[in-house]
């Protein structure tokens, strides 16, 4: 399948077909090398919106549009594709969600890809609607319930039973959020969900990524964060080992939540010495479970996100589809071009750091949160 490309009187390309020819390995060069201009990949996002692409094509979109004056296999080498066929693991993959739509277009290249849920009833519907688009995909699932240390535990395990290597983890999942609830261990529900579990999770199969490291492949783990890290002051540390229910304010807990998946990410970074690559990011504003499931509908009516219908206001923030959400979460997969930039958050595919708020990229904060999860899963994380 060939890329056919027409140049615009502004010198902008636009394409003419949606098959990508980097999916064909037949080619031997891009099309017109040299002759397109080069938008980002906000720009591709936003060119694709309203058209019928999967996370992986908006992702190779903006890549390509990126590289196409790079030959061929330069290309392949930029973009990442050369990693696609890894193993990977990715947590929360309930169908309607940024982390389903990963794990589909993933299935599609990848050697294998550990699909993990709480529910295993979702997990089947998941895993089936997958092999039913893609019969020859090898998808385990798994059930992994992040708000449980010991049912962390018991699925950490169960991981590290695998014969086979795992490369990339994206910690995905989220904890639906609502009125104040401890996790069973006696954490608030989505700091116990969003970070310490998936902080224990990461550190316990930490020695099977090591392991999987090749010469052209550093293991990466990924943190599905969001902008809405900024809708706070940050963490209080004082509550993540102590919930105090006087301070909570599901939105807060939330914006706290996802503030631990960034300084997550900065600090895994720092203590990997490069051993292990960790990206944060935004996916986007997206209409999934999460957005429509009551505690956390009323807490994005409350800033207007969502309107008294429950259906996205436009005024407010910029909606994007699952795939073109899912795309920012496969960038910081595969992209080798962020490879010098662990620790990064990312936005519309690309490094976004000049967006965190100051409290998330403070390094002591980083450093703060960690040791703290450290005392309160009882061990050290170190390499
Ligand atoms: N949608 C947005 O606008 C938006 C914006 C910024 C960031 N994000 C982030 O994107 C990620 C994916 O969210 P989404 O929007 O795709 O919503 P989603 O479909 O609800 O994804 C969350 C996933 O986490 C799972 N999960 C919840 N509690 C869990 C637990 N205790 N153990 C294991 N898994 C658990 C859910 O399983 P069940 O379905 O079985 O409950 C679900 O599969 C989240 O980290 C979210 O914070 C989303």
């Amino acid at each position: 399948m060939e890329i056919q490309s027409i140049i615009d009187d502004d010198g902008n390309a636009e394409h003419t077909q949606q098959n990508f020819i980097i999916f064909d390995d037949s080619k031997g060069s891009l099309t017109e090398p040299g002759k397109l201009e080069v938008p980002p990949l906000s720009t591709a996002v936003k060119r694709l919106r309203g058209r019928d692409e999967d996370a992986m094509g908006v992702w190779m979109e903006g890549a390509r549009a990126a590289e196409c004056h790079l030959e061929w296999e330069a290309f392949k080498a930029a973009a990442g594709m050369v990693n696609f066929q890894l193993p990977v693991l990715i947590t929360g993959t309930s169908i309607n969600g940024i982390g389903f739509e990963a794990a589909r277009v993933i299935a599609k290249y990848a050697n294998l890809v550990i699909i993990t849920g709480y529910s295993a009833e979702r997990l089947k519907l998941s895993e089936e609607t997958i092999k039913k688009e893609f019969p020859s995909a090898n998808i385990r699932p798994l059930v992994l319930d992040l708000s449980s240390l010991a049912a962390v535990r018991r699925a950490a395990a169960e991981v590290n039973a695998y014969a086979e290597p795992i490369h990339i983890l994206i910690n995905n999942a989220a904890a639906s959020g609502g009125p104040f609830e401890l996790s069973v261990d006696g954490f608030e529900l989505q700091m116990a969900t969003d970070h310490i579990g998936p902080f224990l999770f990461t550190k316990l199969i930490a020695p099977k990524l090591l392991a999987s490291a090749t010469a052209t492949f550093t293991p990466r783990v990924v943190f599905v964060a969001s902008m809405t890290h900024a809708f706070g002051p940050g963490i209080d540390f004082s509550t993540v080992a102590h919930p105090d229910p006087a301070k909570y304010h599901p939105m807060g807990a939330y914006s706290q939540a996802k503030s631990a998946n960034i300084l997550m990410a900065i600090e895994l970074s720092k203590r990997a010495h490069g051993k292990i690559n960790a990206y944060s990011l935004h996916p986007g504003s997206i209409f999934t479970n999460i957005t429509q499931k009551p505690g956390r509908r009323a807490a994005l009516q409350e800033i207007g996100f969502l309107g008294a219908d429950g259906q996205p206001n436009s005024e407010k923030t910029e909606w994007k589809t699952i795939p073109q959400g899912a795309a920012t979460t496969v960038a910081a997969a595969f992209d080798t071009r962020i490879e010098d930039k662990s620790g990064a958050y990312l936005d519309d595919g690309t490094e976004a750091n000049a967006k965190l708020a100051a409290h998330c990229a403070d390094p002591e904060n980083a450093e703060k949160l960690w040791t703290i999860t450290e005392q309160i899963i009882g061990e050290p994380f170190t390499f």
